[in-house]
């Protein structure tokens, strides 16, 4: 396999333009940052980069606009969050990629960092347009991606930017995230338990698919495993479910029987009637009409710690519940804290991704310990699934 060129720290960059691709995707609720991890886990490398005299073009994209330029997907939060924490002049760039872009970023200094508004108001982004690819990278001398979580998106600023510009790396997040989880799958031991939560089956039903014939035990969790209850017969109320996804299912059952492996999906729930408020604990089979299915019960956590507590390897991606309310937290913190002991006192080893399930855990009150946390969500599925990630075969 041909190797991934990654950022030499040796490397004289003095003066020179670096496009640097981040994921600064963080959660922001009414313009304040309320997880702030992932611009955390960059600000080192913007700091030795700094020092090192480049002039630093950031790019990331926040949240998923729809062809418009939705202000509550705008990146000034995370603007005011760099200017703050970077000993350097931070600017912001708002304006048009036109012909002359290239001018545009002429007068900056060494060690100061220009932070381009959010790249997915631009729709050639999405389209990986090769115009717009092309403008984006005669801003730069050298092109870096450092954003893991954002690799296998086949868009401009992360896969065909690197058609018009020679020097381009991998930088040290993403060689770090990439070694770890390549350590994972070497070693990994069984019994191997993978745990998906999240809401959309349809999104995840590829890894699923290729996970099943790897490993031992299954968990769906969180509102994806409302799609199974629907496959059971039984009744949801108000949650979430996605449509059509009869097939699917039975499909990975199929599969499931073919590899022996077990899959294990909730036997009870916590439900509200609403977001907002208190949950009750309740069976499948109690679940009424007005009623939203919005964490895992106690019968369901017992069972999944007894799988953890057996395991050897556990993936876990997507969170349990809508923690966002923390009455329905309880499931993702209970499963965080059964992996964290187990790896901790019984050697197990333990990868999580995803933002959401980052976030998620930040809730807990004791010290957690797992062999790789990822900030990735699809990312870290589609490598485990042992895909060739698009922004990762332009850096090889
Ligand atoms: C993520 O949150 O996983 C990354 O930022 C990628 O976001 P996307 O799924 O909207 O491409």
């Amino acid at each position: 396999m041909d190797k991934i060129n990654f950022f030499p720290d040796n490397l004289d960059v003095q003066n020179q333009k670096i496009i640097l691709r981040l994921d600064l995707n963080v959660p922001i609720i009414e313009k304040r940052i309320t997880d702030d991890t992932r611009i955390r886990l960059c600000l080192p490398f913007i700091k030795r980069l700094v020092e090192k005299k480049a002039k630093i073009i950031i790019v990331s994209h926040l949240g998923r606009p729809k062809g418009d330029k939705d202000p509550n997907l705008s990146l000034i939060p995370i603007y005011k969050y760099l200017k703050r924490k970077l000993e350097t002049n931070v600017y912001f760039f708002t304006g048009n990629f036109d012909n002359e872009l290239k001018n545009k970023f002429f007068h900056f200094r060494s060690g100061e960092v220009i932070l381009v508004e959010n790249i997915r108001y631009f729709k050639e982004e999405m389209e990986n347009d090769e115009n717009f690819s092309k403008k984006l990278a005669s801003i730069g001398d050298i092109y870096i991606n450092d954003a893991f979580s954002c690799s296998h998106r086949k868009q401009s600023s992360v896969h065909k930017i690197t058609k018009f510009i020679d020097k381009r790396y991998a930088g040290p997040l993403l060689k770090k995230e990439i070694e770890a989880i390549n350590l994972v799958i070497k070693e990994k031991k069984s019994p191997v338990t993978c745990i998906i939560g999240g809401s959309k089956i349809s999104t995840k039903i590829n890894v699923i698919s290729s996970l099943i014939e790897k490993i031992n035990n299954l968990i769906i969790v969180g509102a994806m495993a409302n799609n199974f209850f629907v496959y059971k017969n039984l009744m949801v109320g108000k949650s979430l479910i996605e449509s059509n996804t009869k097939e699917i299912i039975r499909k990975i059952y199929d599969k499931a029987r073919k590899y022996n492996c077990n899959i294990l999906i909730p036997e009870d729930c916590v439900v509200g009637t609403g977001f907002e408020g208190k949950g009750k604990n309740k069976n499948l089979d109690q679940i009424q009409h007005n009623e939203i299915i919005l964490d895992i019960g106690s019968n369901t956590v017992k069972k999944i710690k007894k799988i953890i507590n057996q395991s050897n390897t556990v993936l876990w991606n997507g969170p349990a519940g809508y923690f966002e309310n923390k009455n329905f937290i309880k499931g993702t913190l209970s499963i965080a804290e059964c992996i964290s002991k187990n790896t901790n006192e019984k050697s197990l080893i333990s990868v999580l991704g995803g933002g959401d399930t980052l976030a998620a855990i930040k809730n807990c009150k004791n010290k957690l310990y797992f062999t790789h946390l990822s900030t990735a969500g699809g990312a870290f599925l589609e490598y485990l699934e042992g895909k060739d990630l698009p922004g990762l075969s332009v850096l090889k």
